[in-house]
């Protein structure tokens, strides 16, 4: 019998509201929260300031990634990504970041590296993980696992939205469903850790679901798998 609380996986594509949802989740069930993205993120942002040249990334060894001492640290319901002393927030969202942390996650070296620093975070379960491999890879014993999806043109619209605060013209969406399905195809069609669907998870389509609605399927499932 696990003592326990559960570990909740929540993968997806780019935009299908993931953290957000994951965040809410966690929230309401008195878990952690840990945005798995926002990882790769740090240290995508790591190396672009460190000035080491792209071309040199995917040689290089996964202990080169230890001088930059990124790391986990619990606060209140969610996890910070520290860089050092530095918490990372906004600096993690640029559009140089964006663009460049898929083709860096699809690394094994570092993937691999990054994989300690996530179980360790889920060492005493009570945790809502979400990112593209947290079920098949990180967490393939977590109790719960959710498939998050969307329809492409509303995931760039809500993209859009929150990025820039204002409703895409039709040709500012055309531009961002192109971006966001080029990161996709990358994602599901690497090698190592490919985005796609745990064995076991269920699929909640949120295209025509309001937020409320989606965090709601998803504690109702949660309940139902671990309340018995
Ligand atoms: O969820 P996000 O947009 O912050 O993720 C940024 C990138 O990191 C995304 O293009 C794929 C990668 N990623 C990954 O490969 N595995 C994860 N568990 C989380 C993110």
């Amino acid at each position: 019998m696990n003592s326990r609380p559960p570990i909740i996986t929540l993968d997806g594509p780019a935009g299908s509201g993931k953290s957000t949802t994951a965040r809410e989740v966690a929230r309401r069930l008195g878990f952690r929260h840990l945005d798995s993205g926002a990882l790769y993120r740090a240290l995508t942002f790591a190396l672009l300031t460190s000035g080491t040249p792209e071309e040199d990334w995917p040689e290089l060894p996964r202990k080169d990634f230890d001088r930059f001492h990124i790391w986990l640290r619990p606060e209140g319901p969610r996890f910070e990504v520290l860089l050092g002393e530095r918490v990372l927030t906004d600096e993690l969202r640029t559009p140089e970041v964006t663009a460049k942390v898929s083709p860096l996650s699809a690394l094994p070296a570092v993937r691999e590296w990054l994989l300690d620093a996530q179980r360790q975070a889920g060492r005493e379960g009570g945790l809502v993980a979400d990112g593209r491999d947290m079920g098949t890879v990180v967490f393939p014993n977590a109790e719960v696992k959710i498939y998050l999806t969307a329809d492409l043109r509303e995931r760039a619209f809500r993209r859009f939205l929150e990025r820039s605060g204002t409703e895409p013209s039709d040709a500012e969406l055309t531009l961002e469903a192109g971006k966001i399905q080029e990161r996709d195809e990358r994602d599901s069609s690497r090698v190592f850790a490919p985005l796609k669907k745990a064995p076991g998870a269920i699929e909640v389509d949120t295209s025509f679901l309001s937020f409320e609605a989606q965090v709601q399927v998803i504690i109702d499932h949660v309940k139902s798998l671990t309340e018995r």
